[in-house]
């Protein structure tokens, strides 16, 4: 069997991820339950889950020193850009630090490791107006959050042209689905959004605060999507030391994407709308040809990942 190290495997991607790769092989799970969930991972003798901080020195170096991995994913973060304005110390403790201790832990513990893979961000390419947004796009990261993933990926792709260590870094457009907790105000948007639907339908007084005018758009790409790149990536010899943007290329207005969803439910979802946020960003959109090029088949359009994330959440 092959071995699978992913850390944050309790969260949205991760557990998404460990539940397709635990069917066939080992994964163990790093994940402090800050934001995941432990009932988003599925029962399987192959899984081990590990209660624990990314940051913690003697624990990963415990991980680390004693099981041989085949491939590390490391998604655990703070992935909120809002809660990074918030708490800029706390959150470059997660994003940033643990990325660097985890990479010298490798280099040290870990030398048939086939691949480690750094999840950062479309939101180091910050505010410049150019789109789509390519690889080598102009980088300007408005928020703490945007700063560590830069910082982070840089490192874990120069590790592998320093030091030999097998790296490869996607950078991640909007991504949703299934298992995306939307409990916290800080959630990915449209866990959001589906929450709200919800409630609606089950009678409850409800309604969405959107930041902004809703002209704000985003590239949003459904998970199953997502694993398909993160596959991809990490099994290709063509990605070593390289970034990839993981998106769909088409983009979206938040307003939009409600009209959506209230046509898909036939309802009107009530609005509040509030003033933007700080170091938002106004439009996103990926130029994914360089993933394409390892092989990447994009199988979900919004309208049919939104679709397909309704049905699961028993909205339609
Ligand atoms: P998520 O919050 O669901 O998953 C992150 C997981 O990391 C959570 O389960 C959380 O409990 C865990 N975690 C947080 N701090 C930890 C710590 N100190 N130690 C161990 N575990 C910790 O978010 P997600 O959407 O699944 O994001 C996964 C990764 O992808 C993150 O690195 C995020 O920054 C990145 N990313 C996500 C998106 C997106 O749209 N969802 C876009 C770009 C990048
Ligand atoms: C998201 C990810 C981030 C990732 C980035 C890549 C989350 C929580 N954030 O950030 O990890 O790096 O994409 O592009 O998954 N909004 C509202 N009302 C709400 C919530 C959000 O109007 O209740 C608006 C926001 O102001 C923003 C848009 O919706 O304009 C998207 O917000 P959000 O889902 O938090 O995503 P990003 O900030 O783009």
């Amino acid at each position: 069997m092959t071995n699978y190290l992913i850390t944050g495997g309790a969260g949205f991607i991760g557990s998404t991820l460990a539940n397709h790769l635990s069917k066939e092989n080992s994964v163990v799970v790093i994940d402090d339950l800050s934001m995941g969930k432990k009932e988003n991972l599925n029962k399987n003798s192959n899984l081990k889950f590990i209660n624990g901080s990314v940051t913690d020195k003697e624990l990963m170096t415990e991980v680390l020193s004693q099981n041989t991995f085949d491939y590390i994913f490391h998604l655990a973060a703070i992935a909120s850009v809002a809660d990074s304005v918030e708490r800029p110390v706390e959150t470059h403790q997660i994003n940033f630090e643990s990325v660097l201790l985890l990479l010298e832990l490798v280099r040290k513990y870990q030398k048939d490791l086939q691949r480690l893979v750094f999840s950062s961000s479309a939101a180091i390419y910050g505010d410049e107006p150019t789109l789509p947004k390519k690889e080598e796009s102009v980088i300007r990261p408005l928020t703490p959050y945007a700063v560590d993933k830069f910082a982070a990926e840089q490192y874990v792709l120069d590790y592998n042209h320093l030091y030999g260590v097998n790296t490869s870094a996607v950078r991640f457009f909007n991504v949703y689905g299934p298992n995306q907790n939307p409990e916290s105000p800080y959630s990915g948007v449209i866990s959001i959004l589906v929450d709200r639907y919800k409630k609606l339908k089950n009678g409850e007084e409800t309604q969405f605060t959107l930041f902004g005018d809703g002209s704000q758009s985003r590239d949003f790409v459904f998970v199953e999507d997502v694993i398909q790149a993160l596959l991809l990536v990490a099994t290709s010899e063509e990605a070593l030391g390289k970034q990839f943007n993981v998106g769909t290329g088409k983009a979206i207005a938040l307003k939009e994407l409600i009209d959506v969803i209230n046509d898909v439910l036939e309802v009107k979802l009530p609005i509040k709308y509030e003033s933007e946020r700080d170091g938002d960003i106004k439009d996103s959109v990926a130029d994914i040809s360089r993933l394409k090029k390892l092989g990447y088949k994009l199988e979900f359009s919004i309208e049919e990942g939104i679709k397909k994330y309704l049905v699961s959440e028993d909205l339609v």
